[in-house]
């Protein structure tokens, strides 16, 4: 237990439409694999989210929602309890989804055929969000030193220079696991000035800062970085909410937000989520505490993983992540291509991460982990890629 929310009481979430144990059963075929892929958590939401989506729902009419001050509010007071960021309520619009947001930023910002700079290995829809609109995807490979990944500053600017007229920024980073410091992100923000290019960050992880690193959000660094840069925030990786379809967009130039508010326009997407914003304003407003026993909790998690591949499980090495709960695996001593090495976790460990590679080539034999579940899982998950490896030797 930590205080009153029992993290490890593990919750059966099959026959729920969790997409992470569905995927699994319906199209992996195999309902006995443990799911440690996509980025949700195997944890209850916060008492007062659950409270409050259950009142709501607890009366029968679903109509048109009425987003009312205190919702604002809400985000503002978060922000700057939580990130020490002074944000105004004008400076607000809604979005279904963070990747949605990305989207009608990139319509907004920039035209067909402009370069867009993503810092690889990332999140994966952000490429397919730039190709998609047919923007042209400049990679900025981030660099793997010392067993810690860095922006690469001279590649970033060779990239700048190439047409380019946004750069997204992932902070902190999924799937490197890095909260960019202060000093990285001015130097960041200095080539952007440089380069006159806008930044489009997503922080939908901002608040997943594990002990001893600060969340420093883009924006707040100066006047001139917050009057070219869009940030993206949600509740929902948070408070394990991606299911309500809710996100906010923070924009203090008047211009950007005026391009950005017309796209929404254009996409029709001006109508909130009843449950998503009760959600989102209960989480603001009652999961502090909740989200302090959470962090503790997912850092005890990564720290028995981390031990448990470095006494047990040498072959593999565990990159801990100093945000998010999502941490990479570098299993290339092992000696399988991607796709073998996907089937060999899949099949003969039944668990099932994500594969690396899809976030770019950086990552070719490794997987990325999700530790956001209950310990005991994680400790059966550990086991059975344990019982894998030790095959191997038998079998070659
Ligand atoms: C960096 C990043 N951005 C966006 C998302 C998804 O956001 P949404 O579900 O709001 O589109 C994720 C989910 O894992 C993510 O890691």
């Amino acid at each position: 237990m930590n205080g009153v929310f029992d993290f490890d009481a593990v919750l059966d979430r099959r026959g729920t439409g969790a997409w992470k144990w569905e995927f699994c059963d319906k199209v992996l075929g195999d309902p006995d694999i443990i799911p440690m892929w996509v980025a949700d958590m195997d944890f209850a939401v916060p008492p007062a989210v659950a409270a409050a989506v259950a009142e709501r729902a607890a009366h029968p009419a679903y109509g048109y929602h009425y987003v009312p001050p205190s919702f604002w509010e809400a985000i503002v007071l978060w922000l700057k309890k939580r990130w020490k960021w002074d944000v105004e309520r004008e400076w607000l619009l809604r979005s279904p989804g963070v990747v949605t947001a990305l989207n009608l930023c990139l319509k907004a910002f920039t035209q067909p055929g402009d370069g867009v700079i993503v810092q690889t290995p990332v999140y994966y829809p952000f490429f397919a969000a730039v190709e998609e609109n047919k923007r042209t995807l400049l990679r900025n490979s981030l660099r793997f030193e010392g067993g810690r990944w860095g922006m690469d500053f001279e590649d970033l600017e060779r990239k700048a220079g190439q047409r380019a007229r946004v750069l997204v920024l992932c902070s902190p980073h999924n799937p490197v696991g890095r909260v960019w410091r202060r000093d990285e992100l001015e130097r960041l923000a200095d080539i952007c000035l440089a380069h006159d290019l806008l930044v489009i960050s997503d922080e939908i992880h901002g608040d997943l800062v594990l002990p001893g690193r600060e969340h420093v959000p883009f924006a707040s660094l100066s006047e001139a970085a917050a009057a070219r840069t869009v940030t993206l925030i949600a509740p929902s990786k948070t408070f394990n909410l991606a299911g309500l379809s809710t996100s906010a967009i923070v924009a203090s130039n008047p211009g950007l937000r005026d391009r950005l508010r017309r796209e929404h326009h254009a996409a029709g997407l001006t109508l909130p989520n009843i449950f998503g914003a009760t959600a989102t304003e209960a989480a603001y407003r009652g999961g502090g505490e909740w989200l302090d026993a959470l962090l503790a909790y997912l850092a005890a998690n990564q720290d028995f993983a981390a031990r448990f591949f470095a006494e047990r499980l040498p072959e593999i090495a565990f990159l801990k992540s100093e945000g998010t709960y999502l941490a990479l695996l570098d299993a290339r001593a092992l000696g399988f291509d991607q796709k073998s090495l996907n089937e060999f976790f899949l099949r003969r460990a039944k668990v099932y991460f994500s594969d690396g590679s899809l976030f770019g080539d950086e990552l070719l034999g490794f997987e990325r982990l999700n530790f956001a579940c209950p310990r005991p899982l994680l400790a059966r998950a550990l086991e059975r890629v344990e019982g894998a490896v030790r095959t191997l030797g038998r079998d070659r």
